[in-house]
């Protein structure tokens, strides 16, 4: 594991998008993990500023939330969309999200766990981590070897993304995620963590016990991860 501490959390996006601009280069159809939430969008912000040719590329979201209505501004789906497809350049039809208003959201788990084997598997994932260790939606008590499904979220996560909702009520109680056992076998991970309030849980799931209790704790044992953290969030590193 390889672990870049920079300055802020505008730098860990200027690292984050170096490593994914270099991977684009080599291969222009590479297939991107991509998240959501505050911790990647300095990667793109950073990564429309290099001259990378991106119509090629390949993109898969982490997860989504179930039963908001198409078009919801804060669903996941329009966030990739604003956040990365429309400011990298990317081909919508490139670009996969869960379909969380699928009449039956389960067999949609399973056919975009499906539809990721059939890309060829993930190049480089981009993964942040929630306070309680959680990755994509992957809550405490997830298996180790979970694969796309549906989900409950915590109240506690639910009460984090609540900034992004007019009341916290509106936030949804279930969402569809990539499995832990999905998002190992891609083949790069890269986990970008900003702020003092993820510094328990970044020492937790780095150096702390491999454990369903901190989701996170999983990229213990994959072999190509790279993880780029503020000082704030790397303060409690050993
Ligand atoms: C988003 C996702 C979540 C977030 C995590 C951290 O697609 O899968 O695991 O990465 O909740 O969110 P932020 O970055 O907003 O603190």
């Amino acid at each position: 594991m390889e672990i870049f501490v920079v300055p802020t959390a505008s730098a860990t996006g200027s690292v984050a998008a170096g490593i994914l601009a270099a991977v684009v280069r080599s291969k222009p159809d590479a297939v991107l993990g991509l998240a959501t939430g505050g911790s990647p969008l300095p990667i793109y912000k950073a990564l429309a500023e290099h001259s990378v040719e991106m119509g090629a590329v390949r993109g898969f979201a982490l997860d989504e939330y179930v039963g908001l209505p198409a078009g919801h501004p804060e669903s996941y789906a329009e966030v990739i969309r604003r956040e990365v497809t429309v400011r990298l350049g990317l081909d919508p039809a490139n670009v996969a999200v869960p379909d969380g208003g699928a009449p039956d959201p389960r067999q949609a788990a399973a056919d975009y766990d499906a539809a990721i084997a059939r890309a060829g598997g993930i190049d480089v994932q981009i993964l942040g981590i929630g306070h309680n260790g959680h990755i994509a939606f992957n809550e405490p008590g997830s298996a180790l070897d979970s694969r796309t499904r549906v989900e409950v979220l915590t109240e506690r996560t639910r009460q984090a993304n609540a900034r992004y909702f007019a009341s916290p009520d509106d936030v949804p109680t279930q969402c569809i995620t990539q499995g832990l056992g999905t998002i190992m076998e891609a083949r790069h991970l890269l986990l970008v963590v900003s702020g003092a309030d993820k510094a328990e849980i970044l020492a937790a799931a780095l150096q702390g016990p491999v454990s369903a209790d901190c989701p996170a704790s999983i990229l213990q044992r994959h072999a190509h991860v790279t993880v780029v953290a503020d000082e704030a969030a790397a303060a409690k590193l050993a």
